[in-house]
């Protein structure tokens, strides 16, 4: 067998896509594994320009034309791909400059990160988000017993005093020691354990879409689409509900006056939940077309605190998280321009 024969197999039995552009980041080659990496034919891949390919891509077409000219390889670990053909898929990427018929090439080789990676990214940034969390609680907790003194102090004072004009400054310190002690409040965030009983999901996301429906702009509109074989969950109703209004007012925000939120619910099976498997869980999704998350906070979303907003608390999320992980339950996101989606996940008891 010929040294070129050798190599034609290798990369058509190769597991990795493996993609090679021109000058111009068209693709001029493509091997089997790509193929079902794009969804299209060979045929289809060869000559289309690699961004024609996504309608979303973290993908950096400036960096590869740079590493094209100063002929540079890198690699991306989590380079999130939505492709045209409507699939969508994060994987690792290196990109390496190639060099023959005289003309300056790329090849990229992709592998979709797989499960077992996705969960111990997902294990590890619970364990960031529960350390950060625990940290703003601490904080939240050492500043709220000297504050009731200082209220405390400042009542007491104000009894003793008889000008109108000194008790003017009393009342300010309580006022603000009020303030204060609403915020250290939200930021030790819900203490009730839950308290569970057979509640049907729907109805109680409809009552949380009626009350956004009325707060919001006339021109969002809300969309359902909601799965009748779900059954009765037990779960707290009120922490349910404080979760899917969390998500759905920051859509509201998001969406700036006009676009579309849509409410849908489904079964999923063998879902990981922290490194657990649960057999069967409800999924409850909430999707809006507005701008996407700001790349930013994108990797810290969940943890207390973070805010895209100027007159956010940014503490929504974080508290909608502990709610749902209170139940067994996680809620995930995917996000790009045009499409953010939460979705919360509640195992649904075993029977047998
Ligand atoms: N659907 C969405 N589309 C775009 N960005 C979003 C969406 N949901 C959340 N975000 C971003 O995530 C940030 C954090 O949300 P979170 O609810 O935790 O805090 P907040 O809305 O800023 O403040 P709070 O909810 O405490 O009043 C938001 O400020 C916003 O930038
Ligand atoms: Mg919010």
């Amino acid at each position: 067998m010929s040294v070129k024969v050798i190599h034609e197999n290798i990369i058509s039995q190769m597991s990795t896509a493996v993609l090679v552009l021109n000058k111009q980041l068209k693709i001029i080659f493509a091997n089997p594994s790509a193929e079902s990496f794009c969804q299209q034919s060979i045929n289809r891949l060869h000559q289309q320009r690699l961004m024609e390919l996504f309608s979303h891509t973290t993908l950096n077409e400036e960096k590869l034309q740079e590493a094209l000219q100063h002929n540079f390889s890198y690699t991306d670990n989590e380079a999130v791909l939505v492709f045209k053909a409507g699939h969508n898929l994060t994987a690792e990427l290196t990109v390496t400059p190639l060099f023959f018929d005289n003309e300056d090439n790329l090849l990229l080789e992709f592998r979709a990160i797989d499960q077992q990676k996705k969960i111990s990214q997902e294990i590890q940034q619970h364990n960031q988000q529960t350390a950060a969390r625990n940290l703003v609680r601490g904080l939240a907790h050492e500043i709220k017993n000297p504050l009731g003194g200082l209220r405390g102090a400042a009542q007491l004072l104000e009894k003793e005093l008889k000008s109108v004009e000194l008790k003017e400054f009393t009342s300010i310190i309580i006022e603000q020691a009020d303030r204060l002690r609403n915020l250290v409040d939200r930021l030790l965030g819900p203490n009730k354990p839950p308290r569970p009983a057979q509640n049907n999901v729907h109805e109680l996301i409809e009552k949380m879409v009626r009350l956004i429906e009325l707060e919001s702009p006339r021109d969002i509109e809300f969309i359902r689409n909601y799965d009748p074989s779900i059954p009765n969950l037990r779960i707290d109703a009120d922490q349910f509900q404080q979760t899917v209004l969390n998500i759905c007012r920051n859509a509201v925000n998001a969406l700036d006056g006009v676009g579309k939120i849509h409410f849908s619910t489904r079964i999923e099976n063998q879902v990981t939940i922290r490194g657990k498997r649960s057999r069967i869980c409800a999924a409850i999704s909430i999707k809006d077309n507005g701008p996407g998350i700001p790349e930013a906070i994108k990797d810290t979303l969940f943890y207390p605190m973070v805010s895209g907003n100027e007159n956010g608390s940014g503490l929504g999320l974080s508290i909608a998280q502990t709610l749902i992980e209170k139940h067994g339950g996680k809620i995930d996101v995917e996000s790009w321009p045009g499409n953010t989606e939460f979705t919360i996940y509640l195992p649904i008891e075993d029977k047998e």
